[in-house]
């Protein structure tokens, strides 16, 4: 099962294969922050890839327009948007 990595304060959770990783945080009890409820508007759920980006789905032509609508690093991920493939590093801002 692909693993969910974080630098900090957090330990790694296992989740399923293509499960969203904005629910997948939420269901392991991590903070995400969101006004939209995953409707890949508010772009609030951002969370930065420090590892592993090729293990998530690829980007749509809306996350990434959303993204540069907000100024958003490439290296950051809408996690509402993308589903876990395989294990990935991801930090907020906020964690
Ligand atoms: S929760 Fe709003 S964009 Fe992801």
């Amino acid at each position: 099962m692909p693993k969910i990595n974080f630098i900090k304060k957090f330990p790694p959770i296992e989740v399923r294969k293509n499960s969203n990783l904005m629910k997948s945080l939420l269901v392991a009890g991590r903070p995400v922050a969101s006004s939209c409820d995953g409707d890949g508007i508010c772009s609030k759920c951002r969370v930065k890839v420090l590892e592993g980006s090729e293990n998530l789905s690829p980007m749509s032509y809306f996350e990434k327009e959303r993204l540069e609508m907000n100024n958003i690093p490439e290296d950051y991920r809408l996690s509402c948007q993308a589903k876990v493939l395989g294990d990935v590093t991801v930090d907020a801002d906020y964690w």
